[in-house]
């Protein structure tokens, strides 16, 4: 390690329990197609997506939270949390937050409890979150959810937005514990620019134009991206991000076994890969069965390559994500022996 490096605070956060879930429901490219001027080769083609997964009508984000963080906090040995963090950009509702609800639900009242939003960076800024809670001693044990109901704000029609998002959930449990123990978090690089506030939005429900504002349109209740844009920052922050998170740990690009990327669009994803020099086989995505799910999306891909295998205990991997704000975040890890944890059956179209 360079002597110029930054060593991570002790106590770290280890990651020790992990588990995604998503609502049964699957929409594939064609169902989209029935309704919207599209079809399953431009969606395949332009972002990868075959299917994704979508609430029922009434099921929020807290529902898909508790699933995943009582099967994370499973994972972990069931031990209680004295934290729970919900990262999401679709809250319950704007009051209050949607984690102390959660926590409640899983038998975890009294436990501190608050969401963070980042839009799709919320996981690594709650990883980042989680690891200061416990550096400072705040916390022992912190439950990390992300979560998102992407359906609840995409207009249905608009198809530029509907055939990206999905709904999930996924989730860590963080433990106090050594920075040189595998499941250790650590060297984090988080970043946002306001300046672009206007790319990724939903421009009602807040105090700018809340509830006692002037009447709002159809178009401000609803998540708008201006999609081309988000690409060009997207690729670029990513790969400035990644950049800087290992050279602060001193690793080479040679050094990630697994390239962990917010589940945004596969092409974004792959030349984020080449931007960095990495191969592209070592970069995670599950994007094809379940979309962009936002903050859901890096727990849910962590989730998935390890049930499948992909990932094995002493693997070193680099988390990337990037999403509206503009905001952006990376960290390593190199992956812990996690007790078997069944996941649940997930429908295949
Ligand atoms: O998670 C947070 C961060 N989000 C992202 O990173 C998403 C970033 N953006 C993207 O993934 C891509 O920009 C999209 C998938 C949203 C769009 O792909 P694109 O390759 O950038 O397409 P485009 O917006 O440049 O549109 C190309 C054409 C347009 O038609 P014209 O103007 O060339 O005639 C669009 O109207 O494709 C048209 N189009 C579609 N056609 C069929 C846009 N959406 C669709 C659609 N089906 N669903």
């Amino acid at each position: 390690m360079p002597s110029d490096t930054l060593s991570p605070p002790t106590p770290a956060a280890v990651l020790c329990g992990l588990a995604g879930w998503v609502p049964p429901r699957v929409v594939t490219n064609d169902e989209l197609a029935a309704r919207l001027d599209t079809d399953d080769t431009w969606i395949r083609t332009r972002t990868g997506i075959r299917s994704r997964h979508v609430a029922e009508p009434g099921q929020a984000t807290s529902d898909l939270a508790v699933e995943a963080g009582r099967l994370a906090l499973g994972s972990a040995g069931g031990e209680p949390a004295d934290a729970v963090i919900v990262t999401t950009t679709t809250p319950d509702r704007p009051c209050p937050a949607t984690a102390p609800a959660v926590a409640t639900r899983l038998g975890l009242s009294g436990a501190a409890a608050f969401d963070v939003g980042a839009v799709c960076t919320g996981f690594v800024y709650g990883l980042a979150t989680a690891a200061g809670l416990i550096a400072s001693g705040v916390a022992q044990r912190v439950l990390l959810i992300g979560a998102d109901t992407y359906s609840t704000i995409v207009d249905p029609l608009d198809r530029a937005n509907a055939i990206i998002f999905g709904d999930g959930a996924g989730a860590v449990v963080l433990r106090a514990g050594h920075p040189g123990e595998p499941g250790a978090v650590t060297y984090f690089d988080l970043g946002s620019d306001g300046a672009h506030e206007d790319l990724i939005m939903v421009a009602a429900g807040g105090s700018r134009r809340g509830a006692t504002a002037v009447e709002t349109t159809h178009a401000e209740r609803h998540f708008a991206m201006r999609g081309k844009e988000v690409y060009r920052h997207a690729v670029t922050r990513m790969a400035a991000s990644a950049r800087a998170t290992l050279d602060k740990a001193g690793w080479k690009t040679d050094d990630v076994d697994h390239f962990v990327p917010h589940q945004a669009n596969l092409r974004i994803l792959h030349s984020v890969a080449d931007d960095l020099d990495l191969p592209r086989e070592r970069c995670v995505s599950n994007v094809d069965t379940v979309g962009n799910t936002g903050a859901a999306s890096i727990p849910l891909a962590l989730a998935d390559a390890t049930t499948q295998q992909r990932i094995r205990a002493g693997d070193r991997l680099l988390l990337t994500a990037f999403g509206g704000g503009l905001t952006w975040g990376s960290c390593l890890l190199t992956w812990p022996e996690l007790a078997e944890h069944p996941q649940p059956e997930r429908t295949t179209p």
